[in-house]
């Protein structure tokens, strides 16, 4: 590509005239489609769920912290869904936000990325600009986004890899999403971004410096994506440290989270984690899996992505256990207890399922002989998903003595806590929900 067709691309960027495809309008590509649309662009989102392109369409949301109204204001802007692929065509630049899970022998399903890049494919045009927000294995864009959007296009378009070459430019640039953290600003979250080329970096700089107030730049695509799984091992394999030293402090009659409380008073070289019921959500728990996947590859373990895997995935049973001895002090035990659950979200104040604690916490109740319910303002109804099976639905949070246990497994803030200790038998607290309540009756673990 010409030094003018690239600044007149960048240009395009910069006024905010470009033309901006989502495709993926989920957890994050929706809130992005809003960023974008906030700031002026005309975006049109892609997804293969008639349901959510119809619900978009008509000014609603699907997602609970997202309101009508920001649908409709972005309608306003110019905003539409599709799940039409030939209108990628249009698009200045494509940003790719589909799941990127494991299988059942929990190794990467890229199934959503290959699937997507081979409907965009035949779609692509010269100088357009194609970005991968899915977290995921360094080296995927390169040997597996690039070599489907080459084949797969018509016009026998060539991916660019040296300043001034034509084709496509494409880049990695990990999402940073946090749901429900309120105190960082989505456009104060550093955007990094590492290109196929120095083209496809630039131009992917002016797109996202329209909207995050800083861009960093890396030098390959492999580095972008290697920095998103650092950011969440990091976090994974802390919270295995905290889980663990829970376990310990435990059995040492210390409170773990006075101890944490203590600790990030030192103001540099700690960072406060957090000790729970076990991993959820759609990255913790699977992104470091990603990258024990490609290591292997290198005939390389990563040990500790594998221990602290052992260590969050045994929180569940641990809670199970904790549950067991504190009905064995009202000498009853979990088969025939009538047990609910509080909470289901991953976290706090979301309405996110995927991969909760909860969900195993349920089912081995069950196993065991329990009578479980649950309370979750977020979730009227759990049907079925990807591991789970649970057909239930919302019990109203009252007459909470007719339970022989009370499990917080969410610590949404809505709730009453003091309120759930005073009306209940007994109350496994596993997120320090209950900090600062004295009873007999709480468990804290
Ligand atoms: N949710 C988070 O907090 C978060 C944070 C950082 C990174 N990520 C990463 O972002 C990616 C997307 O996650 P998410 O939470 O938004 O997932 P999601 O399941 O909420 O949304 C994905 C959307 O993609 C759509 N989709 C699937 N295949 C498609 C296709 N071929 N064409 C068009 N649409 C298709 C689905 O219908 C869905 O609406 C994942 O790689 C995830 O790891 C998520």
């Amino acid at each position: 590509m010409t030094a003018n067709r690239l600044a007149e691309l960048k240009h395009k960027m910069e006024t905010r005239e470009a033309r901006i495809g989502i495709v993926g309008m989920g957890y994050v590509g929706l809130p992005l489609a809003l960023l974008f649309s906030g700031e002026r662009f005309h975006v049109t989102g892609f997804d293969i769920e008639a349901r959510k392109v119809n619900a978009l369409n008509a000014g609603d949301s699907y997602i609970v912290r997202i309101l009508p109204q920001a649908i409709q204001e972005a309608q306003k802007a110019g905003f539409r869904a599709t799940s039409d692929y030939s209108e990628i065509d249009q698009m200045d630049a494509v940003i790719i936000c589909v799941p990127t899970p494991l299988n059942e022998h929990h190794e990467p399903d890229l199934s959503y990325v290959t699937g997507t890049v081979k409907s965009i494919a035949p779609h692509i045009h010269e100088g357009q600009l194609i970005v991968l927000e899915s977290t995921t294995y360094p080296g995927t864009t390169e040997e597996v986004v690039v070599p489907l959007l080459e084949a797969g296009n018509p016009l026998g378009l060539k991916v660019t890899r040296a300043p001034g070459e034509p084709g496509v430019h494409v880049v990695f640039s990990p999402e940073r999403e946090d749901p429900g953290n309120e105190t960082v600003a989505r456009h104060d979250i550093p955007k990094v971004v590492g290109g196929c080329s120095p083209d496809a970096a630039e131009l992917a700089a002016a797109m996202y410096g329209a909207i995050f107030r800083r861009v960093v730049p890396v030098s390959s695509p492999s580095v972008a994506e290697m920095t998103k799984l650092l950011e969440n091992i990091y976090r994974c394999v802390n919270i295995a440290l905290v889980n663990e030293l829970k376990q310990l402090c435990m059995k040492m009659g210390i409170d773990i989270h006075e101890v944490i409380d203590a600790a990030k008073t030192k103001p540099f070289g700690f960072h406060a984690f957090y000790p729970g019921p076990g991993l959820g959500g759609h990255c913790i728990p699977i992104d470091p899996f990603y990258l024990s996947w490609k290591a292997r590859e290198f005939d390389f373990q990563t040990r500790f992505i594998e221990l602290a895997g052992e260590v969050n995935i045994a929180m569940p049973y641990f809670v199970i256990d904790q549950l067991a001895a504190g009905l064995n002090e009202h000498s009853k035990s979990i088969k025939g207890s009538k047990v609910l659950v509080l909470g289901l979200a991953y976290k706090r104040d979301i309405d996110d399922l995927r991969e909760s604690p909860s969900l195993t916490i349920i089912e081995l109740l069950r196993d065991k002989g329990a009578l479980v319910a649950y309370n979750d303002p977020y979730f009227p109804k759990v049907g079925h998903g990807r591991h789970y099976d649970l057909n239930m639905t919302n019990t109203p949070l009252d007459n909470l003595g007719q339970y022989d246990a009370v499990v917080i497994v969410t610590d949404h803030s809505d709730y009453d806590y003091k309120a759930i200790v005073e009306q209940s038998l007994l109350v496994v607290d596993t997120r320090n929900a209950t900090k600062g309540i004295n009873s007999p009756k709480i468990v804290r673990c």
